[in-house]
């Protein structure tokens, strides 16, 4: 970790007394990002920085980092490792401090203790149209794998499949998800999965004693987030998408990342009324195989 010289900026360990100011500045920086290519605001008030650095001060206490200068804090930043692969973010700088290098003494401590750690394959997700953010990544290593198409069905999408898929029960435990995910994505994550478990309601396609698809469903406030969703096939992601929106109401709008790849699976939810926000960029420094699965990733947490 780099130490305080002057006013140049440096990164340390957060502590409970930065929540306000991560808080603060994980509300500006992406309303400002956003606002500035002509969008509406993204994050609505300050909980919201305030949950998910919250979250995971629990979930990953080894790896949540501020950047600051002097006695001032400049932003924030999250490294979620799970064995030889892990994610990175969210990260953010206070506007006014943008473009002096904060992120990049941030980002380089995160790639540090990724190393340090034996990490060969480091990930996450940006907004394509932030070319700050892109080039920021790049300049440390990382190359753009995949393109992810954001966006949002009405709910209850007609997909035209058989409905196999099922809220999981009690006794599926989720054993049986970390074990596909392990086998078709190399991530061995399954403390996510019980956090997921805890904050939102998880999806099986039953295969035997095992599972050929999960999906992870976040209903807060008319807006249900799907992922991560994981399948063999395209018909096991449409049955688990269309499963999902069975029992909710008919305001509710499900928000998802569908990878620019799967083409097959983009146009059955063109078909069924998928409408796109906007574009990311799945993003890996180190290892990367293409997935051998329906693998839709998720912003919350970043572990993959
Ligand atoms: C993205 C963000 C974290 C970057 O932080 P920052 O402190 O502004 O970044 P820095 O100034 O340290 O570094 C930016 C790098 O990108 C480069 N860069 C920026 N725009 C560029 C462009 N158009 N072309 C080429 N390089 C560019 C800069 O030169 C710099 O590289 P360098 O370190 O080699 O000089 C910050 O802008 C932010 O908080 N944005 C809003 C929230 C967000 O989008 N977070 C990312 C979520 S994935």
């Amino acid at each position: 970790m780099s130490g305080a010289t002057g006013d140049a900026p440096y990164v340390r360990a957060m502590e409970s007394a930065d929540l306000p100011r991560v808080s603060a500045i994980f509300k500006s920086a992406f309303n400002e990002m956003y606002r500035r290519r002509g969008f509406g605001p993204v994050v609505a008030d300050q909980s919201v920085g305030a949950a998910i650095a919250g979250a995971y001060r629990s979930h990953d206490p080894e790896h949540c980092l501020v950047v600051a200068r002097g006695d001032r804090v400049v932003g924030s930043g999250f490294l979620h490792v799970r064995g030889a692969t892990a994610g990175a973010g969210p990260i953010t700088i206070d506007p006014a401090q943008q473009g002096s290098g904060c992120g990049r003494v941030l980002m380089e401590e995160i790639c540090a203790r990724a190393d340090r750690d034996g990490v060969r394959s480091l990930r996450l997700i940006q907004d394509a149209f932030n070319e700050v953010s892109f080039c920021l990544y790049g300049r440390v290593g990382f190359v753009g794998r995949e393109t992810l198409v954001r966006g949002g069905f009405p709910i209850r999408p007609d997909l035209g499949v058989r409905s196999l898929a099922r809220r999981a029960s009690r006794r599926d435990g989720i054993d049986a998800i970390v074990a596909l995910e392990r086998d078709l994505i190399g991530f061995d994550r399954a403390r996510d999965y019980d956090l997921l478990g805890r904050m939102g309601e998880i999806f099986v396609l039953p295969d035997g004693a095992g599972v050929r698809g999960s999906l992870v469903r976040m209903v807060r406030g008319g807006v249900a987030v799907l992922g991560p969703i994981v399948s063999r096939d395209l018909d096991g992601a449409l049955d688990l998408i269309q499963a999902a929106g069975a029992d909710l109401p008919l305001r509710t709008e499900f928000r998802l990342l569908i990878p620019a790849t799967r083409s097959d699976l983009l146009s059955a939810c063109y078909d069924a009324g998928f409408e796109v926000h906007s574009l990311c960029t799945y993003m890996v420094r180190g290892a990367f195989e293409p997935f051998r699965a329906y693998y839709l990733p998720t912003l919350f947490p970043e572990s993959g």
